[in-house]
């Protein structure tokens, strides 16, 4: 079944309008909502006092209309009782300052009292409603997030510490604490990488990062072994944040999960451009499905979207409005990408709070208006098309590696200002999206085996078993695309000790001879060698410039200037079956797009369809029946043309071989018929 809906919180509403609520949701063809994720100081309105029949109501008036419920375990909004009465759970800054209450998420990931009153809140919530029939799984907390420094963390990071290394001895040698003479003679003299104490020591700031990381996954463990306990028929998850979230190493906090779940806003508060880069939510929505592997299938599982953008989106500034049809085609982007369910953040505009400008499908007025209207006919849609997307699976041939060990260590020392992983990561998906492929975003240590484009930006950080999980995959007949700071740490976030890229230099067949880190403004040129790629002009080179040496590989592009002038910045290998393209700056978006087409035709990867720029094609499989996805995301008509005869499942009707149109924001799901 594929689930429909919103999230809901009928905690803000009076009483008397919830049946109303409820019959309008189902009259938009809604079959779910999330409950009750910053219900707890209703929950629980004073220490140990529990109050579920008010939720007990409104599921009841939902269930009455044949609507499912997600409960939210409330945990990421503390009651005001709690935090007053115990200070010391405050979070505290990187600047060493507690955040002091008014928000959310203002509690300590490691504070043994906090877990206490989690345990409680949790356990009676999961008692009440283990055997209710309208409930059907959990959400934990709400988008876990920012780091702690107070002094529990600092001795639970010590312990960590404790946990990981051999001895201290083992650890200085590591972090190499000899340097300015930070050796440290007993783990209590270990500093938290508090701003107050200046750039810290890489190997030291890096694994308090992937601590702060354990700290959530625990902090999540503990609410999920109380749900498995007692509510064995529930499902499990967590609403993460997309590939922009940098805190959580989301690999791990997404194992336990029985899926993963994620929150979907293509235009918000923070991107106040007119103009939506849908590629950025088609990256969001293709990390979250490389989180967990697919039992049995390889490749990535199936998410759900907890929540999708309803309306303009803002705190204290209001974005730029959603256009008519866009709260649509985004909702069906992210189910070409391997949505299971849709839930609509949030049902109704709050008229208080810190989120009262952060509008829902219904304004203030509980209206039914234009965005209402917008999802009536998606849910009216899904009824149609549901049954036969759910489950449906998305089978990339390409994948790119996503290392959070890199991206913190970026984060830490990002080399050059002007580089960011994100960024960067971005630059070569759009390149690759913009071919019309389907693209998984998995963990560099995940098998590799189903993918024959593997591209790995700026892998920075580059364990043994990484760089031998590389080496399987291009021996075996692989194309692995490497990137500007390749293998240049070891996993205490150490340069290694020999040329760079280090354990990568083999499978490169280069060496980096030097480098330039170049500042704001300032370009190289390339000139491709290779007589496949052309571009009408030379593709710029900036931010930062590998000279290579050739031991082994090919050159592919030159740069043109300055004292490196004809040295390689583009290489190719043959190693094994495989073949590896080093890129050892970072280009402009000719570069990327030119590369794209070359190394697709070099792994063999065939676009889906030929379709117009704006045009998003994807792929989802049921079985060996195969779904079309074509995504309109322009303001104009365009055209697409199909190679053989599909049934639209949004209207039924029979759709022939040949050119096509699409109208503006419009979307075709289309099932090939049989062959
Ligand atoms: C999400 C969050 C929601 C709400 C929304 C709009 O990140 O999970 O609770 O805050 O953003 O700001």
């Amino acid at each position: 079944m594929f689930y429909f809906g919103v999230d809901y919180y009928p905690e803000n509403w009076p009483e008397e309008r919830w049946p109303e609520d409820a019959r309008l949701m189902a009259e938009a063809g809604c079959n779910v909502v999330r409950l009750a994720e910053f219900a707890w100081a209703k929950l629980e309105p004073q220490e140990g006092h529990y109050d579920f029949a008010w939720l007990d109501r409104a599921i009841a008036i939902l269930a009455a209309q044949g609507i499912r419920v997600v409960l939210g375990t409330p945990t990421a909004s503390p009651p005001p009782w709690l935090m007053a009465r115990h200070p010391d759970l405050f979070r505290v800054r990187e600047d060493g300052r507690p955040v002091t209450f008014g928000n959310r998420r203002e509690y300590c990931p490691n504070n043994p009292l906090y877990h206490d009153y989690t345990r409680r809140i949790v356990t009676q919530m999961a008692g009440h409603y283990a055997h209710h029939p309208a409930v059907i799984g959990w959400q934990i907390d709400n988008e876990f997030g920012d780091r702690c420094y107070c002094p529990v963390c600092a001795a639970a990071f010590h312990d960590w510490l404790r946990q990981r290394y051999a001895s201290l001895d083992d650890l200085n040698r590591r972090w190499g604490t000899i340097f300015w003479s930070h050796v440290y003679s007993d783990w209590s003299e270990i500093p938290l990488p508090l701003t107050t104490g200046g750039s810290p020591n890489p190997g030291l700031a890096l694994d308090f990062y992937r601590f702060a990381s354990d700290s959530y996954v625990a902090y999540q463990q503990m609410q999920i072994d109380i749900l498995r306990r007692q509510c064995p028929r529930h499902f499990v998850t967590h609403n993460l944040m997309g590939f922009k979230y940098d805190r959580l190493n989301y690999f791990d906090l997404a194992r336990p999960l029985d899926f993963v779940s994620w929150d979907n806003y293509p235009r918000t508060q923070w991107s106040m451009q007119a103009k939506v880069d849908p590629s950025q939510a088609a990256l969001a929505a293709d990390t979250m499905r490389g989180l967990k592997p697919c039992p049995d299938k390889g490749r990535g599982q199936n998410f759900w979207v907890l929540e999708q953008q309803a309306g303009p989106g803002g705190w204290e500034v209001v974005s730029v409005a959603p256009r008519p049809g866009e709260l649509r085609l985004w909702a069906y982007q992210a189910i070409a990408h391997g949505a299971e369910a849709i839930l609509f953040f949030r049902w109704r505009t709050a008229r208080f709070g810190t989120e009262q400008y952060w509008h829902g499908l219904l304004d203030y007025d509980a209206c039914p208006g234009r965005r209402y209207a917008e999802i009536k006919r998606l849910g009216a849609e899904i009824k149609k098309a549901g049954a036969q997307i759910s489950g449906s699976l998305v089978r990339p041939c390409v994948a790119m590696l996503l290392s959070y060990d890199s991206r913190f260590a970026l984060q830490i020392q990002a080399n050059n200002p002007q580089f960011s992983y994100p960024d960067h990561f971005h630059q070569l998906y759009r390149a690759l999206y913009h071919r019309h492929v389907l693209i998984d975003v998995v963990d560099p240590h995940a098998d590799l085996s189903p993918y024959r484009l593997v591209v790995a930006p700026a892998l920075h950080l580059v364990s043994g078993s990484v760089a031998a999980n590389l080496q399987r995959f291009v021996a075996a007949g692989g194309v692995l695309v490497l990137t500007l700071r390749a293998g240049v740490k070891d996993e205490s976030n150490a340069v290694v000790n020999q040329r760079l890229p280090g354990l990568l230099s083999d499978l490169c067949g280069v060496e980096v001879e030097e480098y330039d880190s170049l500042p704001p403004g300032v370009q190289n040129g390339l000139e491709f060698v290779l007589p496949e790629l052309t571009t009408a002009h030379p593709p710029a080179a900036s931010v930062w410039c590998d000279v290579l040496k050739l031991n082994g590989a090919t050159v592919v592009a030159r740069y043109t200037q300055d004292y490196y002038a004809g040295k390689p910045a583009i290489t190719l290998h043959q190693f094994g079956q495989g073949r590896v393209v080093y890129v050892g700056t970072v280009g402009d978006t000719l570069l990327y797009e030119t590369l794209a087409g070359w190394l697709l035709g070099l792994a063999g990867v065939r676009r889906l369809l030929a379709a117009p720029e704006g045009v998003e094609v994807a792929e989802r499989w049921q079985g060996e029946r195969r779904l079309l996805f074509v995504l309109n995301h322009t303001e104009r008509e365009q055209e697409v043309t199909l190679d053989c005869c599909y049934t639209d499942l949004l209207d039924g009707s029979a759709v022939r071989k040949g050119t096509i149109p699409i109208a503006p924001r419009d979307v075709l799901v289309l099932q090939e018929n049989e062959r």
